[in-house]
This record gives structure tokens, C-alpha cells and sequence, in this order.
């Protein structure tokens, strides 16, 4: 049966904000943040009190700002006269010129302007969504202008919300954390994913720890994979330079992915609150066994794990047990691949790969030996984001075959959640057919889903961290992805066709373990 919630009866009750966008003519600006913050206006969703400034380096007034945005936003074509003149008297257009933090100082002065009338005293709440390479200039306007000498009154807060990437390797984010924390506390910072902002994914913790009947089976004793796999119809085309410096590992796997891994990993949290998740999350990133080069073969180079586990208790990879003990294992853990047309995308030579294929391991009691395999691309045959779990085939099959059960979240598109169980087909005779019970968000639910965006500028707005990025995490994180870039160079790159599900090698990688690739 549908039920209908309504998303927008949330009582927030959220403070007075002011929420400064740096980047504001950006494509991120453009596509997500306006749009979101257009659909919250029109749904009454945005606090009582609320003004935005949108700061860009063109010369723009409110009004042509926006109409700038409304031209280039793919989704904003169909907004409503009434409703764009109702946003404009929320919004104003500040042009900055990030060479020099005092051309900030009237802003400073505007902000502070704000908090004098007597109902108002403003969160100040500043949104990074600029290039990495402009955060710490921001950083340093921020302080030097006067920005956050936010109204003290009523504890409001200044708060500073990080787009990704947040660096680019270890040390890079190891110093964006330093440099963030030496002006602001932890409490201040937002660290964004905004895969944690979507739905689907918010439900891989409800789904398993809501429901008594997982957490007993949720082990290595009774889990025999992991895979996420997250396909991208379109190319790199729209970003090409950005794209070309990061590649499908750092700007899919070290954030989006690994998250995902996390939630579906974790151990249950004491409770919802932000610190503890957190504590959670942590545990499963810093327990990915990071990988190591092995120099066996100069023609085809390989990663393996640094494993830790010593020779009594060889690592068991799809049954077949491994040379235990120290690395070594000759299997590619790792395949890349670029699309066909990308160096014309790039407009030039490039080794940077646009899928990314791997298999991990989490050194933990509940996870040892239970691989992960992860992947994702971009130009691939479709749009595709699923989490699956897979169970081990029953101990002793007493039919002619057990499949495997196997618990599907589709995080996106048509949200919905699957269990593969098998069941009796009709007849005389005793076949099985695996059949696919599921739950789509579509069919139970009335209402829409709410945008990532939206929720996370919620959340922002109201000062809630927990979909949000610890600093530890994102280290940790980037740990794990340093250890394959430092020691990848040598891996060949196969090139694969625009419209498909990525390199022959990627499906022959999965193969050599004696699976294949799932997906619903
Ligand atoms: C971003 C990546 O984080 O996520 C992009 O940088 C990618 O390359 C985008 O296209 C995908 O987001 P979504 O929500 O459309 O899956």
C-alpha cells in the first residue's frame, strides 16, 4: 500500500541564517545549490529569517545573477515569476575579488548590518563551493575581514561548509584539516558528501539496523562479497580539466564509495548521534588493508594487499586460500581504463583513467577474508548506483541449487531495495527460481524524494553533522587511496568503448575469483 509522507511537514524550526556562497556562478552553484535552495524557498523549507549572498567574481546585481543562474541551471527553466521575485528579495549578488580579502570588508559590514535588527542575529554560514585550490584563500578572507565576527547573541555560530574535493592525497587534506581547524572547531566544519545526503543511502543504516533479521547474518560466517558499483552515462566532457587531474579513483572511490562501504560495514552505533557514526565509520576506514606494489612481473604490473595476517591464518579469497603471510598474491586488484575519446574530451595525451575497477579487504573479526569489490566509470552504459550484499550459498544445497541470497540497495535511479530468495518453481518436480522480492520507493511512497542538496543544506542550516565528513575519515580515507596511486603508475590502462560497463578486463578481473558482476 502507498503511504504518504509529506517531506516538507518537518518542523526544523531553524535559526536566522545567512548563507554566503562562494562560487556562486560555478557549475555546482548553477545545477545543485540554487536549484535546491529555489525548491526549499517555494516549499517554505528555508529559516523564518534567511538571506543568501551569492559571491562570484563577475559583475552581476542580484537580478542579473540570478538570471544568469535560471540560463545556465538545466533544471531551473521552469521556474515561476512569482517565485523568482519573492527568492530576489532573499538574495544579493556580492562581487569579490579573491586577490584581496580587504574587498571583503563590506561584506563584513553588510553581514553585521543584518544582525541589528532586533529579531535577527545571525548563524553566519559560509559555503566553500569554488575550486580546491581557492579554499584556503577563502579561509584566510574569512579571517582577515571580519567575516565571521558573528552576532554572539543567542550562540549563534559561523560555520564553514567544504565542497569535495577535499584534497588531493593525504598530506594535501592533512593540511586543509590544519589549516580549517586552526580557525574554526571541529563543531564548525562541514565536510561534504553529498552522497550521504541522498535517501537510499541513509537507508543502508535503517535497512540493517532497524531490522532484527541481518545483524545476525551481517559477518564474514555468513557473507561471502560486497560490491558497489556506480556507472555514469555521461563522459568527462562537461569537466574536463577538473577531471583530468583527479580520475575515477579520487573523485568517485576515496569519497562517495568508501562511504557507502562504511555504512554498510560498520558496526551499530551506540546511538544516531553524530560522534558516535562517526567513531563507526572510522573503524571500517582505517581497517581497509591498503595495498602495495609487488615487482614479480615487469609486463604486467600488479597491486596486492599488504596483508597482516601471518601464515596460520592464510587470507581465503573466494575459497581458494592465498599464499599467506606477507604480500605477494599475483592477482591485479586493481584495473583502469579510460574511454574511448577522452584525450579528444581532454584535448590531449592523458593517463587519467575514467573507471576504475578494485577488490579490498577490511581487517576486521567480522570482515576478514570477505572481499569487496568496487567499481566505477564514467561514459558507461547507463546511470547505476547500488550497494549489494551477497550471502553464502547454504552449508548443504539439498536441491539441485541453492543460488546465493543476495540484498540489493539501488541507490539510484529507481530507489528501491531487493532480496534475491529462492523459491519453488511450479510443476511436478522440485526446481528453484531466484526470485526478486522488492521494495521500490516509487511504489510505497506517494511523495518525492527529497534532493541530497536540500537535505544537507537542512542540515547545515540547523547545525546537524552527522551526514556529514569527520576530519579522521577523510584522512583515513585518503590513506587507503594513496596506497594504490603511489604504487599504480605501471598498471596498463584499457581503453573501453563509450556506452559500455567498462574494460573487458574489468569483468575478467571479478572472473579470476570465480564471480561476476552484479547488478539489478
Ligand atoms: C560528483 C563527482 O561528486 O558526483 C562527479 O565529482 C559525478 O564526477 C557526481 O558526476 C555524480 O553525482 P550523482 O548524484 O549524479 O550521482
Amino acid at each position: 500500500m502507498k503511504t504518504k509522507h509529506n517531506i516538507h511537514s518537518i518542523n526544523r524550526n531553524l535559526p536566522p541564517t545567512i548563507l554566503t556562497i562562494f562560487g556562486a556562478t560555478g557549475d555546482l552553484s548553477a545545477d545543485y545549490l540554487l536549484p535546491a535552495l529555489l525548491h526549499m524557498h517555494q516549499e517554505k523549507l528555508l529559516p523564518k529569517y534567511f538571506h543568501l549572498v551569492a559571491v562570484g567574481r563577475r559583475d552581476l546585481t542580484a537580478k542579473t545573477y540570478l538570471d544568469f543562474i535560471v540560463k545556465k541551471s538545466g533544471v531551473l527553466k521552469k521556474l515561476r515569476p512569482k517565485d523568482k521575485a519573492s527568492f530576489l528579495k532573499l538574495l544579493t549578488y556580492y562581487k569579490g575579488n579573491f586577490e584581496d580579502a580587504k574587498s571583503f570588508e563590506p561584506l563584513a559590514q553588510m553581514l553585521a548590518d543584518k544582525d541589528k535588527p532586533k529579531h535577527a542575529c545571525y548563524n553566519r554560514l559560509f559555503y566553500f563551493a569554488t575550486s580546491p585550490q581557492l579554499f584556503s584563500i577563502i579561509i584566510h578572507i574569512l579571517q582577515d575581514s571580519g567575516l565571521l565576527v558573528s552576532c554572539s547573541a543567542h550562540g549563534r555560530q559561523s560555520r564553514v561548509l567544504v565542497e569535495k574535493p577535499f584534497g588531493f592525497n593525504l598530506p594535501s587534506a592533512q593540511s586543509l584539516n590544519k589549516l580549517l581547524l586552526k580557525y574554526f572547531s571541529e563543531e564548525q566544519i562541514y565536510r561534504i558528501d553529498h552522497y550521504q545526503g541522498k535517501e537510499t543511502v541513509q537507508n543502508l543504516m535503517v535497512v540493517r539496523f532497524a531490522n532484527s533479521i541481518f545483524e545476525p547474518l551481517w559477518n564474514k560466517d555468513h557473507i561471502e562479497r560486497i560490491e558497489i558499483s556506480v556507472f555514469e552515462k555521461d563522459s568527462a566532457k562537461q569537466r574536463a580539466e577538473f577531471y583530468d587531474q583527479t580520475g575515477a579513483l579520487k573523485d568517485f572511490v576515496q569519497n562517495h564509495i568508501l562511504q557507502m562501504l562504511a555504512l554498510i560495514t560498520m558496526d551499530q552505533p551506540l546511538d544516531m548521534t553524530t560522534e558516535y557514526i562517526r567513531n563507526e565509520k572510522i573503524k571500517i576506514l582505517k581497517a581497509l588493508i591498503p595495498f602495495s606494489t609487488t615487482s614479480s612481473s615487469q609486463s604486467e604490473a600488479t597491486l596486492s594487499l599488504q596483508e597482516e595476517s601471518g601464515p596460520s591464518s592464510p587470507p581465503k579469497i573466494g575459497g581458494v586460500p592465498t599464499a599467506g603471510g606477507g604480500s605477494g598474491i599475483n592477482t591485479p586488484w586493481v584495473v583502469r581504463g579510460q574511454y574511448q575519446g577522452y584525450t579528444k574530451d581532454v584535448k590531449g595525451e592523458s593517463g587519467t583513467e575514467t573507471f576504475v575497477a578494485l577488490k579490498s579487504f577490511i581487517n576486521t573479526p567480522r570482515w576478514k577474508g570477505v572481499p569487496v569489490y568496487m567499481r566505477t566509470g564514467k561514459a558507461l552504459s547507463k546511470k547505476l548506483a547500488e550497494v549489494s550484499v551477497h550471502f553464502k550459498e547454504p552449508d548443504r544445497c539439498i536441491f539441485r541449487h541453492c543460488a546465493p541470497n543476495i540484498l540489493t540497495f539501488r541507490i539510484q535511479p529507481d530507489e528501491s531495495v531487493h532480496l534475491q530468495l529462492n523459491n519453488k518453481v511450479p510443476g511436478f518436480g522440485i526446481d528453484l527460481h531466484q526470485g526478486d522480492y522488492e521494495f521500490g520507493y516509487n511504489k510505497a511512497f506517494m511523495s518525492e524524494i527529497p534532493s541530497a542538496y536540500e537535505r544537507l543544506l537542512l542540515d547545515f542550516m540547523e547545525g546537524d553533522q552527522r551526514l556529514f565528513i569527520r576530519s579522521d575519515e577523510i584522512e583515513a580515507a585518503w590513506r587507503f587511496i594513496d596506497s594504490i596511486t603511489n604504487s599504480w603508475k605501471n598498471l596498463p590502462l584499457h581503453v573501453y568503448k563509450p556506452g559500455t560497463n567498462g574494460p573487458e578486463a574489468s569483468g575478467q578481473f571479478i572472473k579470476k575469483d570465480g564471480k561476476e558482476w552484479w547488478t539489478k
